[in-house]
């Protein structure tokens, strides 16, 4: 990544919009939205609050199955002035927070229609730009994280890469799951995604991950 574009972006407002049960029932598409999926419990809620800087923005649980619904949070954000020529205005844009996936404890009827709603949602919702796959970095590479993205291939879904917690393991054990994960995808796919390292914690991949949807978003206008 261009790292001249990192910290163009900040984040002037966070907002809770509504909770969807289906792709039909969300608003309307009409502004550039970023997906966060991966297994429950693995700290997706955490993330979206760390990113906005807002505590209690999405509703974390230390038990797994928190979310159920697709939740948009709409978010203002404007480019740094102190450090950009580009156009100075504000953009709009859509967080959704979804719930996770691989729960043994939910009720296998009510799995099986989480997973047709958030298909349905990958593939139909059309202002999608960027799916964000959550993957423990405490983990060697898991079946369950490898069988979701390769759907998302399947299905033409552009997503990219965080691994999270990572302040719960030494560097060295993170940098090592990282490095398999994406030696994995390598053996199945001609080009790596874009990856961050993230701790909801130490506040960690914070700024890259900002400017990679500041950049998507100056793409798509
Ligand atoms: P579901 O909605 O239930 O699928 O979970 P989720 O993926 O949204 O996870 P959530 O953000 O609720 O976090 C789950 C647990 O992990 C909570 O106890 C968080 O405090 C913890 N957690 C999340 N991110 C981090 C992190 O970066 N570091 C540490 N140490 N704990 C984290
Ligand atoms: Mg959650």
């Amino acid at each position: 990544m261009d790292k001249s574009y990192l910290a163009y972006m900040n984040i002037v407002s966070a907002q809770y919009i509504v909770s969807s049960p289906s792709v039909e029932k969300c608003p309307p598409a009409d502004k550039p939205e970023y997906a966060f999926i991966g297994r429950s419990n693995v700290g997706k809620s955490s993330l979206i609050n760390m990113l906005c800087l807002q505590q209690n923005l999405a509703k974390t649980s230390a038990t797994p199955g928190k979310t159920q619904m697709i939740n948009h949070f709409l978010i203002q954000s404007e480019p740094d002035e102190k450090k950009t020529t580009k156009s100075n205005a504000r953009s709009s844009w859509y967080i959704t927070d979804l719930p996770g996936y691989g729960y043994a404890k939910v009720a296998q009827g009510q799995r099986a229609q989480w997973k047709k709603m958030i298909e349905k949602y990958l593939r139909e919702r059309t202002s999608l730009v960027v799916v964000f796959v959550l993957i423990d970095s405490r983990h060697k590479p898991q079946e369950l994280d490898l069988a979701f993205i390769r759907r998302l291939g399947e299905w033409k879904v552009p997503f990219a890469l965080v691994f999270t917690k990572s302040d719960k393991e030494t560097q060295r054990l993170v940098s090592t799951h990282v490095k398999q994960f994406l030696s994995v995808l390598q053996e199945e796919w001609e080009s790596l995604p874009p990856h961050f390292i993230t701790s909801a914690v130490k506040q960690k991949g914070r700024k890259e991950m900002l400017a990679f949807i500041e950049q998507c978003n100056l793409y798509i206008k």
